[in-house]
C-alpha cells in the first residue's frame, strides 16, 4: 500500500473514490458540506430522504455526483460529532478500508484524518490511519492452496490534513506508522504459522532473514549444548520432552555507540505448549501454538526499529522451546537449578513460560542492560483479569513501568499495570526448594511475575503478560494480533528521543 499526506480541498480531487464523514444524525462534516454545495445540494437531498442516518460504521457509496471530478464519493457515518473517540475512530478508519478495498476503487482520497478525535492530534490521527489500513488488509494466506484476493485490491491512499503547515508532521506519521505495521505483520506472521512449522529453529531463521535486511542487526542462536554448558538446566527441562531442539535466539540491533547499555526485550518463544505431563485439556488446544506470541513480538519490534533506524542499543531474545509430554519429559515434583543456582520444586508443567523465562532473564544478565522488559503469553489468569482489552505490566521499577503505560497510551495499544507486592512471594515457597512454579489460583498473573522477579535483581526489569492481547480467540477473526508492537515500538522511540509533533 502506498501513503500519502495532502493538504487540499475536496472538490479538486481527481481520484476513483473520495471519503469523508457524516455525523449523526444526518450532518454533513465540513468537508461534506463543500461537497454537497459544488454538488447543487445531491448529497444533503439524499441524506433527507434517509439513504444514511450517520452512525459510526455505515457506508454509502455514491457514483457521478453531478460537478464532482472523483468517480465515486464514499460517504462514511461517524456517530455523533462530539463522541468521536479514538476507538470509534479506529473502527470507522477499518470499515472504510475494507469497503474501498471491496468496491474497486484502487486508489482514494481520504478526508476523515480531519475530523476531530478527543484527545488526539493530526499526527497520531495519520499514523493510526496507516496502522489500522495494514492492520485490516492482513490475512494469513501462506498455507491456502487457493487464494481469494479482490480484483481491484485499493492500492494507494492519500490522508488529507487540515493545514500545509501540518503536511511535515502528517509524513512523519506515515513513516511510523509504517515502521510499526511492518513489525506487526511480521509478528502475525510468525505468531500465526503452525507448530509443526514454526518450532524453535524457524524462529531463529525468522531472525536471521530479517538480520540479512539490516546491516545494524545480526544473530546467534544458543542450542542445547549451549545451554547445558551455562547451566541452563529449567529451559532445558521444559523442552526435553519435544524433538524440536530448544533454541534462544539472540539478536543484536547497535543503533547508538559502544559504550550505551542496551535495553533488552525477552519474548516468550514456546512454539506449542501442550501443558506436558500436566496435559491441558483437548478443547481449544490448537492455540497454544500462539504460545509463542512474546517471541513473535520482540523480533516484530527489531523489524521496527530497524526501519526506523533508532540511534539506541537493544538486544531481543527469542526463547524458543517446545512443551510436550514424553518419556523423557520434565515431571510435576522434580526439582531443577536454574542458571541462576536457585532451585525450583515443580508442581505443574503446564507452568512451564516461567521456567524458560527464568534462564533466558539470567543469560541477560551478560550484557549489562539498562533495562530489561520481558514479554509472554504466561497466564491464563490474565485473560481473566484484563480480558482481550489489556495487556498486563508488573514491575519492580516505578518509573519503568510509567514509561510502558505512557507508550501504550501514545501507540493506543492497551496496558494496565498490576501490583507486584511482596505479600504475593509466599505463594511460590516451597518446603523442598527455593521456590516452587506454581502459586495457586489466586493471582496467577502476580505470582507467575513474582516467580520471574527473583531472577531480575541486576536490572531495572518489567514484565508483560500478554496472555489475552497476543491473539483472538475462536471464530472468523481467529488469529495474531501483533500485540504489543506498537507499543514497544513506542517505548523504544521514546527512549531514543523520537519527535512526535511539529
Ligand atoms: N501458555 C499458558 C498460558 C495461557 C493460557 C495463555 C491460556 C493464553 C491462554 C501457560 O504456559 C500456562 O499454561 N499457564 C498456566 C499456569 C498454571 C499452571 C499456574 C495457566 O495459566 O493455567
Ligand atoms: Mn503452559
Ligand atoms: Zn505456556
Amino acid at each position: 500500500m502506498e501513503f500519502s499526506v495532502k493538504s487540499g480541498s475536496p472538490e479538486k480531487q481527481r481520484s476513483a473514490c473520495i471519503v469523508v464523514g457524516v455525523f449523526e444524525p444526518r450532518r454533513l462534516s465540513s468537508v461534506a458540506e463543500q461537497l454537497d454545495e459544488i454538488s447543487g445540494g445531491y448529497i444533503s437531498n439524499l441524506l433527507r430522504r434517509g439513504d444514511l442516518e450517520g452512525k459510526a460504521g455505515q457506508m454509502l457509496l455514491l457514483h457521478h455526483v453531478p460537478n464532482i471530478l472523483s468517480e465515486r464519493v464514499l460517504l462514511v457515518g461517524c456517530g455523533k460529532e462530539r463522541e468521536l473517540d479514538e476507538r470509534q475512530y479506529k473502527q470507522i478508519i477499518a470499515r472504510t478500508i475494507s469497503t474501498l478495498n471491496e468496491t474497486g476503487s484502487m486508489e482514494a482520497v481520504c478526508f476523515l484524518t480531519e475530523l476531530h478525535v478527543k484527545g488526539r492530534d493530526t499526527y497520531w490521527k495519520v499514523r493510526q490511519a496507516v496502522e489500522t489500513t495494514q492492520d485490516s488488509l492482513y490475512s494469513f494466506t501462506q498455507l491456502k492452496t487457493k487464494k481469494e484476493e479482490p480484483r481491484r485490491p485499493l492500492r494507494k491512499i492519500v490522508f488529507n490534513v487540515p493545514t500545509r503547515r501540518e503536511l511535515p508532521v502528517g509524513e512523519r506519521a506515515i513513516n511510523h506508522g509504517l515502521a510499526v505495521a511492518t513489525g506487526v505483520k511480521i509478528c502475525k506472521d510468525v505468531a500465526n504459522m503452525p507448530p509443526n512449522i514454526c518450532n524453535p529453529a524457524y524462529l531463529l531463521e525468522q531472525a536471521k532473514e530479517l538480520a540479512e535486511q539490516h546491516s545494524k542487526l545480526s544473530v546467534e542462536g544458543i542450542g542445547e549444548a549451549q545451554m547445558a554448558e551455562l547451566g541452563m538446566h529449567t529451559y532445558l527441562a521444559v523442552g526435553r520432552g519435544s524433538h524440536n531442539e530448544s533454541i534462544m535466539t539472540v539478536m543484536h540491533y547497535q543503533g547508538g555507540n559502544n559504550s550505551q547499555a542496551p535495553i533488552v526485550l525477552v519474548g516468550k518463544g514456546l512454539t506449542f505448549d501442550s501443558g506436558g505431563i500436566s496435559i491441558k485439556p483437548g478443547e481449544a488446544m490448537d492455540e497454544m501454538k500462539y504460545d509463542m506470541g512474546g517471541a513473535a513480538s520482540v523480533l516484530g519490534v527489531m523489524a521496527s526499529l530497524a526501519q526506523l533506524d533508532l540511534p539506541i542499543n537493544v538486544i531481543g531474545v527469542l526463547a524458543g522451546c517446545e512443551n510436550m509430554p514424553d518419556a523423557n519429559a520434565y515431571r510435576p515434583g522434580d526439582i531443577l537449578t536454574t542458571m541462576s543456582g536457585q532451585t525450583v520444586e515443580v508442581l505443574n508443567t503446564d507452568a512451564e513460560g516461567r521456567l524458560v523465562l527464568c534462564d533466558a532473564l539470567t543469560y541477560v544478565e551478560r550484557f549489562n542492560p539498562d533495562t530489561v522488559v520481558d514479554v509472554a503469553t504466561l497466564t491464563g489468569a490474565c485473560v481473566i483479569a484484563l480480558g482481550k482489552h489489556a495487556s498486563g505490566i508488573m514491575s519492580t521499577h516505578n518509573p519503568l513501568a510509567h514509561e510502558l503505560i505512557n507508550a501504550s497510551e501514545q501507540s493506543s495499544d492497551r496496558a494496565w499495570r498490576l501490583p507486584l507486592w511482596d505479600e504475593y512471594q509466599e505463594q511460590i515457597e516451597s518446603p523442598f526448594a527455593d521456590m516452587s512454579n506454581l502459586g495457586g489460583r489466586p493471582a496467577g498473573t502476580i505470582t507467575a511475575a513474582c516467580f520471574l522477579s527473583r531472577f531480575t535483581k541486576k536490572y531495572n526489569w518489567a514484565h508483560m503478560d500478554i496472555a489475552g492481547t497476543a491473539w483472538v480467540s475462536g471464530g472468523k477473526t481467529k488469529g495474531a494480533t501483533g500485540r504489543p508492537v506498537p507499543m514497544l515500538t513506542q517505548f523504544l522511540m521514546n527512549r531514543a528521543g523520537v519527535e512526535m509533533e511539529d
